[in-house]
């Protein structure tokens, strides 16, 4: 149900739902931007000339456009986290794009011509960074941290009626990030005008401290905010609670009151859901909870909040419960790029991310290493994704010069606070995460910084558990950090959780960073052997699975600890998708440019990886994946093993139809035992989980798996061939009807095949797209972290034969039709509804 036929339900027609809804205006400042890189401090004048400016609309990075170059943020320093003693060069650390500098955004706003007794507000979803917000020529804010939501209030210095504009001065510095942060207004802006009288912002906090199967006692806590002339007065709180299909299943009404003048007064209340229906990851079933302000006849104030019940709880030696049933993190962490988008916000982006990591059997994002938008944690609520929410990547003591280290006095508390706030109602979000191996771990005052945070995860929010990102078991065991810690977050070094566990008190430990397991999607390195830090003259990382950096391992170093171990609490990998910056091993290689960490490339196209977490994850289906591809002129005779991702425990590969052998995961395989090189050069531990011909012999032809389930017979059989000559494009789109709002996305992957739809793995040809009808070309991606070709250019090279194209609708309902084409083969077009 939505508010106005809310309001209907609830007041029947004493009012109109017209006049109620206008109590509270908001509107997303998303067009009419106008923007500049050029810092002439009289952009902030009302008066200003800003029509030769280019005109853009918000969300906007302006950075993600490139060009691409070594110069842009060249780093010289030593990046002593990854064990360098030594500052060296590092080209495409934070992306080679060209995020430093200054831009300026600019935006009349229409303001009703009677704003007595209103508040106009400014709201700011994430700005990058160190906003200067300035209305009508007058500054109104500040706000340094370029991944936190804000607000201004703006009342005093706009026009009633007149000419308003708000001018936004952004500035990045150089050596401030340790990945591509992106610039700009990247998320939405927003104007609300409310009553004088109001709810304050994020002023509404639910919580359900019982849930039983018969009813949830739903408290909800409202701030009430007077900014009138008035004094102390009298209120009607009207609050009600409606369930998931939209029903008023609770109503009440009470009186409060507004404090004087400039105070904030707090309504506490009761709501009971009857027969709740549960936030889960298997359901997400969402309620609202809808709170009035009235006085006598008159609505002062009206907002609702999404919310969700469930409970969370910790329990020593067992881990994380969800609902009363123990449930393992198999979580990723993600940065907030979305690849050929840069930082901007877009949901279409989102949802695709979500919905990929939910088929690899995900149920958790660690929002590395900072706030996320609004619209992916609402996007984790309603698809029931669990969110761990993140803060900082650095406290006081830098990890880069130019960090969040030059804010940390005055700002952590706004900071933290504003997260807390601004999620708290949000079912998704599980946990806290106060930050992410700072240099306190080595700090004799670590552990009282660590404390102070959590102390205000607890003060705003009493309802989750607080952790912390720590990279230095021993340190932060010997400085008291991690006994601080509500729960002990450990990244990498598994092989140190039982020492942990052993002296720590809480009796649980979580993987807050795992695995940083290197691939590049589509190309595989001979010999197969376990590496570290391993670099090769092509910028790529062998998509076996067996390379890995020097701090990190391989996922099943992981896996088996969080199987075995029943206080093991599971883990967020490092990371799903890659993204922009931290081209890792290859630090002062340019063109890298962007990570090789993900399961998924930067194109969003699933690497090897992605099946093999799938296969262990991933209970709802089955999994049969063989690599590496099977197209190797020249290597006829030579060994080329073949791996099995699969989810049955059993199987048998056929190369040409002569038999390989069967070979059947060992459960067997324990922790203890396999902690020595020996066991790792034989991928011992891989033996449990994976499938691994390690001697087949390359012939060109088809390699088949046939697959055996639990009673032994046979359940399900795969293919692939080697490929033949190129012949044609083929696209596959993730959805053929989109929204005609301007915003919507299609994303068409375009694979290169032969005639008989083999794909040709190896081709990197250029691509060039056109878009006809009601709609545009908006970026592309290959995957190729070492690739400079521009996002937003209507053309792109393959990498190991696939990319994939972003199709953005237009405002008018209708058809647009994509076409790839590429020299020497035959082209392929696709048509997308917009409605
Ligand atoms: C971790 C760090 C991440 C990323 C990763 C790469 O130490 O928390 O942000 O740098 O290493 O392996």
């Amino acid at each position: 149900m939505n508010l106005k036929t809310l309001y209907a339900v609830l007041l029947g027609s004493t009012m109109s739902v017209a006049s109620l809804s206008a109590q509270r205006i908001h509107q997303t400042l998303e067009k009419d931007w106008r923007f500049t890189r050029a810092d002439d401090p009289a952009s902030m004048r009302l008066d200003f000339n800003d029509r030769k400016w280019e005109s853009v609309r918000v969300p906007h990075d302006w950075a993600i456009y490139g060009p691409f170059s070594f110069d842009n943020d060249k780093q010289h320093l030593a990046i002593t986290q990854d064990g360098q003693k030594e500052a060296m060069e590092h080209a495409g650390r934070t992306g080679g794009l060209p995020f430093v500098g200054v831009g300026w955004y600019r935006r009349s706003l229409e303001l009703p011509s009677d704003l007595s007794g209103k508040r106009v507000k400014l709201i700011f979803d994430g700005a990058m960074s160190q906003a200067r917000v300035y209305v009508n020529g007058q500054e109104v804010g500040y706000w340094p941290y370029g991944y936190n939501s804000f607000y201004l209030d703006i009342t005093p210095y706009v026009h009633a009626g007149g000419k308003n504009v708000v001018a936004v001065r952004l500035e990045n510095k150089h050596e401030s990030s340790r990945w591509y942060p992106g610039a700009g207004l990247y998320r939405n802006v927003h104007l609300e005008i409310t009553n004088d009288i109001h709810i304050a912002h994020w002023g509404n906090q639910v919580q359900t401290p019982i849930i039983e199967e018969e009813y949830a006692r739903v408290e909800v806590r409202t701030v009430v905010r007077n900014l009138s002339t008035l004094g102390q007065g009298e209120i009607d709180v009207i609050t009600s609670l409606i369930d998931p299909s939209g029903r008023v299943v609770y109503k009440t009404g009470a009186s409060g009151y507004f404090s004087q003048h400039n105070r904030d007064s707090v309504y506490r209340g009761h709501l009971i859901a009857p027969k709740p229906k549960l936030w889960d990851i298997k359901q997400p079933h969402l309620y609202k909870y809808a709170i009035e302000l009235r006085q006598g006849d008159k609505l002062l104030d009206s907002d609702t909040t999404t919310f969700g019940i469930r409970s969370i709880k910790m329990v020593q030696n067992e881990g994380f419960y969800l609902n009363g049933r123990k449930v393992k993190f198999q979580g990723v962490c993600l940065h907030h790029d979305q690849g050929p988008l840069g930082a901007v916000v877009n949901e279409a982006s989102y949802r695709r991310q979500i919905r990929i990591m939910q088929d690899m059997g995900v149920n958790a994002i660690r929002t590395s290493h900072n706030m996320p938008a609004p619209e992916f944690v609402r996007l984790c609520d309603e698809m029931g994704m669990m969110v761990m929410a993140e803060s900082f990547d650095s406290w006081r003591i830098p990890k880069v010069p130019n960090g969040y280290n030059l804010y940390w006095d005055d700002w952590y508390e706004k900071d933290l606070v504003n997260l807390l706030h601004q999620f708290r109602n949000s079912p998704s979000v599980v946990m806290w995460c106060i930050g992410n191996e700072v240099s306190e771990q080595w700090h004799p005052d670590g552990s009282k910084r660590a404390y102070t945070l959590q102390n205000i995860c607890h003060r705003e929010d009493p309802t989750r558990p607080v952790t912390n990102g720590m990279d230095s078991p021993l340190s932060v065991i010997k400085n008291g950090m991690a006994a601080v810690m509500e729960v002990p977050g450990f990244n990498y070094r598994p092989h140190l959780y039982d020492t942990a566990h052993r002296v720590l008190p809480q009796g649980f430990i979580l993987g807050s960073e795992t695995a940083s397991t290197l691939s590049s999607r589509g190309v595989y390195k001979f010999p197969v052997e376990r590496k570290s830090m391993a670099k090769y003259p092509d910028h790529q990382a062998s998509s076996y699975d067996v390379e890995h950096c020097g701090w990190s391992n391989l996922p099943e170093d992981d896996w088996i600890r969080h199987d075995d171990l029943p206080w093991a609490m599971g883990e967020f990998i490092w990371t799903g998708f890659d993204y922009i910056g931290e081209p890792t091993p290859y630090y002062s290689d340019w063109p890298s440019h962007s990570s090789l960490f993900g399961a998924v490339d930067l194109a969003g196209i699933p690497k090897d990886r992605f099946y093999l977490y799938r296969s262990h994850w991933n209970k709802e289906a089955s999994t049969l994946h063989i690599l590496p591809h099977w197209t190797w002129p020249g290597r006829e005779g030579q060994v080329t093993p073949i791996f099995v991702y699969t989810s049955y425990p059993e199987a048998e590969l056929f190369i040409n139809g002569k038999s390989q052998g069967k070979l059947k995961k060992d459960p067997s395989i324990g922790i203890d035992a396999t902690e020595n090189d020996e066991d790792k050069k034989n991928f011992t531990r891989q033996k449990r989980y994976r499938l691994m011909w390690l001697n087949t012999k390359y012939e060109p032809g088809v390699v088949q798996v046939v697959a055996y389930g639990k009673d032994g017979r046979s359940a399900e059989i795969k293919e692939i061939r080697t490929a033949g000559k190129p012949d044609r494009l083929e696209l596959v789109v993730d959805r053929r009807e989109i929204k005609a709002d301007g915003k919507d996305i299609a994303f068409v992957t375009v694979r290169l095949v032969d005639k008989d739809g083999n794909l040709i793995p190896n081709d990197q040809r250029l691509i060039n797209f056109k878009v006809k009808g009601a709609g545009r070309f908006r970026a592309a991606a290959s995957g190729n972290p070492a690739s400079l070709d521009l996002f937003h250019e209507p053309q792109h090279h393959l990498f190991s034969g696939m990319l994939t194209a972003l199709v953005e609708s237009g405002e008018r309902a209708g058809e647009i039709t994509f076409t790839a084409s590429a020299k020497g083969v035959k082209s392929a077009s696709i048509t997308i509804r917009t409605k």
